[in-house]
């Protein structure tokens, strides 16, 4: 790979310990995947957050670059923690827990990532633009930012973005060139989607039947953000697909492969059968990805008057929060019985068998419940997910 004056002085560690690293590991990613050249990076997601993924050596290896280490990309953001951060009390979470993943949260600081602790980056402020280099990790985001916002990036390590954000820098191979971003199958949708669930079944579906290969589909004649978010995170969860094109609907201009393949009704009804285990639900968990403050919205339309009569939880961004407080929107739902919570989410916070039967909307957190805390899982639709809390 060629490097250029300053990155080799990065490797000759004239910008610190931790930039040489950072350094290294981009320039063996590069040479593995035979990049040509390092390329600037506008935006950076880094995952890896939750002291549930990291343990001790994650915490030690972070507290030692933050001796020395700062970003160079100011746009650097984070994922879900596994605690939240203002109201972990009343989530039960260990005092031992908490006290580590605030050194964490305080390592990243210190190196001048912004501590949003958001699978939803998009939604508060980090929207890289058309055509822009990016280095995310976050499988869901990384999807909505190549085939939403048209962005290009890789699917990225928490370490790898984390180096990228330490040098600016990021290897040019995969989703960075044109070459890689052409569909591989067109897809023909025989079906009407309507919802989050409807589409994170989709997600499954496809995902099964292409693997990670990219998809052009055609026959979805709207879908909203909500909508695009959770395909998003359904197709890279069961598929490992990082992109697709949309027709109509998503930016890039591509021509539509030959190969076609379908997906019907009774394809999406198989993938829901697939992810509802039977039993008795004791938690329902909206916002997977993030909660957007439109689906807050409707929550609390839907609560309001009412009360919950199970464990009601909302993940979402904390800026999220703060404008559903500034809406009334916190308050209704809150006086219904359910919980708000920021900077967590159900896959990394320590919940494991917490609750034996989660009750979502998201394919994506059926897939967590069951594989990390040990859940029976139902995926069902919003208004159906609030039926349930307050029968
Ligand atoms: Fe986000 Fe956690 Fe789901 S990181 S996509 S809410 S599993």
């Amino acid at each position: 790979m060629k490097l250029s004056f300053e990155e080799k002085e990065y490797l000759k560690g004239k910008h610190g310990k931790a930039a040489k690293k950072a350094m290294e590991l981009l320039v063996a990613l590069g040479n593995i995947y035979s990049a040509k050249r390092l390329i600037p990076v506008e935006s950076v997601q880094i995952a890896g957050v939750s002291y549930q993924n990291l343990g001790d050596a994650g915490l030690s290896l972070l507290e030692e670059l933050a001796q020395d280490a700062k970003v160079r990309v100011p746009l650097t953001t984070l994922n879900p923690a596994g605690i939240d951060l203002e109201n972990w009390q009343n989530l039960g979470i260990d005092k031992n827990f908490v006290e580590k993943q605030e050194r964490i949260l305080e390592a990243f600081k210190k190196m001048g990532v912004i501590v949003t602790c958001t699978c939803t980056p998009y939604l508060i402020g980090n929207i890289p633009k058309y055509g822009s280099h990016i280095a995310w990790s976050e499988s869901s985001a990384v999807c909505f930012a190549n085939s939403v916002l048209g962005a290009r990036t890789n699917r990225e390590s928490g370490f790898s973005s984390l180096a990228s954000a330490l040098t600016g820098k990021t290897p040019e191979y995969g989703f960075h060139l044109d070459k890689n971003r052409k569909p591989k199958y067109s897809v023909l949708v025989k079906a009407e989607l309507s919802g989050v669930a409807d589409f994170g079944a989709f997600g499954k579906a496809l995902g099964e039947k292409i693997g990670n290969s990219i998809p052009y589909i055609k026959g979805i004649s709207h879908a909203s953000l909500d909508e695009l978010k959770s395909f998003c995170a359904s197709i890279a969860t069961f598929g490992g697909t990082a992109l697709f094109h949309m027709e109509n609907i998503t930016p890039e201009n591509v021509k539509p492969p030959k190969k076609e393949v379908y997906i019907t009704r009774k394809d999406i009804e198989k993938a829901k059968k697939s992810l509802s285990d039977s039993g008795s639900v004791d938690l329902i968990a909206i916002g997977c990805p993030h909660a957007s403050i439109v689906e807050i919205r409707e929550i609390a339309k839907e609560l309001k008057g009412k009360k919950v009569k199970k464990e009601f939880w909302i993940t979402c961004a904390r800026p999220v929060k703060k404008i559903a407080d500034s809406m009334g929107y916190t308050e209704i739902i809150e006086k219904a019985g359910a919980k708000i919570i920021c900077d967590t989410c159900i896959a990394v916070a320590p919940l494991k068998n917490r609750f034996g039967y989660m009750l979502t909307n998201s394919a994506k957190a059926c897939f967590y419940g069951r594989g990390s805390n040990n859940f029976k899982v139902r995926i069902a639709s919003l208004k159906e997910c609030i039926e349930e809390a307050i029968k």
